[in-house]
Parts: C-alpha cells; structure tokens; sequence
C-alpha cells in the first residue's frame, strides 16, 4: 500500500470524532510492535520520527520505517516529530515522509508563523502534510496558578489567527500536557474547555502532544526490577477519551512505550542474569510494547477505522 498523507488520516478522524495514534519509533522492535497492533485492531496510525530519532538510526532507520509502512495492510502515514527547522522538514520530504511538524513554538507569533508559512508552501506541492504548533506546551510540568498556566495555554485566538496564515493541516496545541513521565503530582489535568474553544474557531485537527498514560502497574515494575523512576505520572485514560470528542484528532505517544520497553528489559535480566540472546531480551519488549499500542488504539476509539 502507498504510504499515506497525515491529513488524509487526521481529516477522517476529526470529522469522525476518533484519535489516531502517533506513536514514536526508534528501531525495527517498536516499529513492528506499532505497526502489528494496528494491524490487529485495524487502525489508521502515524509512525513518528523525531529528529533524534533520525540522527540515531539514520538512513537504515528511516528506510526500514518507510518500507514497514508501505507494507502494512492499514493507512500509515510517517511523520517528522517535532522538526526544528526548514531544512530539516525538506530532508525528511526528499526521504519521504509524508507529514512532517515544524515547531517554532518557542518564537514569537510573527517568527513562528513565516516560518511555518514557509514549510507549508513546499510541503503541500508534493502532497505532504503539515503540523504546527502554537502555546508554549512544555511549560507546564505542574499544576500551578490558573493565571501562570493560561500564559503558556494556546490561545484560541491565536491558534485561529496563525491557522489561517499559515496554511498549517493541523495543529498542536498546549492544553496542560507535557512530555515524558512526570507531567504533575496527582493526577495531570487537561483543560478540556480550552479544546472546545479552539475547536469551535479552527476545523482543523488538532494534536495532543504528551498524552502517554504512564500506566502505574509499569511504573511499579519497572522500579521492583531496580528502575527508579518517582512521582510518574500520566494522562487519564478517561481524559483522552474525553478530549477526542472535543476535537484532538492526532494523539502522540513515546514515554508508555519506552516504559514498556524498558521494563520488560529490566525484568528478562534480572530474572536471567545469564541471558545474552538480544532475540530474548528484546523480543519480551516488543511484546509489552504491542500491548500496549493495542489498548491505546482501543482508549483512542481508532480500532475498526482502517
Ligand atoms: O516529543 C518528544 C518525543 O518523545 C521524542 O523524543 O527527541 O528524545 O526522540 P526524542
Ligand atoms: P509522551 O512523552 O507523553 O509520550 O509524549 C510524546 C510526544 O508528545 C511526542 O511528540
Ligand atoms: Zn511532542
């Protein structure tokens, strides 16, 4: 199957109410534990690159990821996460990628909006897709005073302002997630009316960025195999769900998956401390991760939609 665009799956799922997986990969074993879970659950997905990622596996990784997804029986669209730059979203073009984000985020309006303006003009003559983001979406590691958070919020105005001038497919938008396993003591809070309000001004998709759930059954294995990880915290499945019906399209992934990974990896070794098999070290992770993608597509509301 050609790979598809990233609008041509996010469209469907805005319209449809329903989130799609963006789930990041690094090697060949979370590529197929992505790719096999939505197989199985006939879901749409998006395969996400980071540019660490890429500087990681190179070309091997990103020939592997492409070629995997052009197999899959389901539409699968790779992605750029988080692209830093112009040059660096046309590199990823010309390998073929066929949605790409440019976060100029940390710029001011004006800054973030020419260059995403310019990112969207190459990007749509060849067909692919572009995701920009506007609010500042790592600043809120804790729940801190409504008017400091509002600050860093993407503003609705703003995010409709910016749609239209650039030209953007969909949009990343700080709504109270952050990245990685520690997004607040408690439980981490989403500002559901600000998903509304953006979604009434802009019909575009919208993202989610740091939506890992950081199930605590994990983080507890994780740390009785010697991990250390304190105060984890992650989205609420419930909150995801919720956010799916207000307008997220597109709901990005990497923290469960790493967790899972290194979980498993922990527990093989220590449970067979003369273990040197790679096959049986990771393999066991490929699985927990595949287990995970599987309950995240289900949480999503994506499974069936292939
Ligand atoms: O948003 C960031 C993703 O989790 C990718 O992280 O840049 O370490 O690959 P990375
Ligand atoms: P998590 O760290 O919550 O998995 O978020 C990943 C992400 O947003 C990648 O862009
Ligand atoms: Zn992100």
């Amino acid at each position: 199957m050609a790979l598809y665009s990233g609008l041509e799956i996010l469209k469907a799922a805005r319209e449809g109410k329903y989130g799609v997986g963006a789930f990041n990969t690094n090697d060949m074993e979370i590529t197929q534990s992505i790719l096999e879970a939505a197989e199985e659950k006939r879901s749409p997905v998006l395969l996400a690159l980071s540019e660490g990622a890429i500087k990681y596996g190179g070309r091997p990784l990103i020939d592997m990821v492409i070629h995997e997804a052009k197999v899959a029986s389901v539409p699968v669209a790779v992605h750029l996460d988080h692209g830093s730059s112009y040059e660096s979203c046309m590199q990823c073009i010309r390998w073929g990628f066929t949605s790409v984000m440019i976060d100029k985020s940390h710029e001011d309006e004006a800054t973030n909006t020419k260059e995403t303006a310019r990112v969207v003009e190459a990007a749509h003559a060849v067909g692919v897709s572009v995701e920009a983001e506007i609010g500042r979406l790592g600043g809120i590691e804790e729940h801190v005073v409504v008017s400091e958070e509002d600050a860093v919020l993407t503003k609705p105005d703003e995010a409709a302002r910016f749609m239209k001038n650039t030209g953007a497919d969909f949009l990343a938008v700080a709504i109270g997630t952050s990245h990685g396993p520690n997004k607040g003591k408690g439980r981490p809070f989403i500002y559901h009316d600000r998903i509304v309000e953006i979604a009434n001004l802009i019909p575009h998709p919208l993202v989610m960025h740091g939506a890992s759930g950081v199930p605590q059954t994990l983080v507890e294995r994780f740390n009785a195999a010697g991990g250390v990880l304190k105060e984890a915290a992650g989205i609420h499945e419930d909150d995801v769900r919720k956010a799916v019906t207000e307008g997220i399209a597109k709901i990005n992934t990497d923290t469960d998956l790493r967790l899972a990974f290194a979980t498993v990896i922990r527990e093989v070794l220590q449970k067979d401390p003369k273990q040197i098999d790679p096959r049986k070290i990771l393999g066991p992770a490929r699985e927990e991760m595949k287990r995970i993608v599987l309950d995240r597509l289900d949480v999503f509301g994506s499974a069936g939609k292939a």
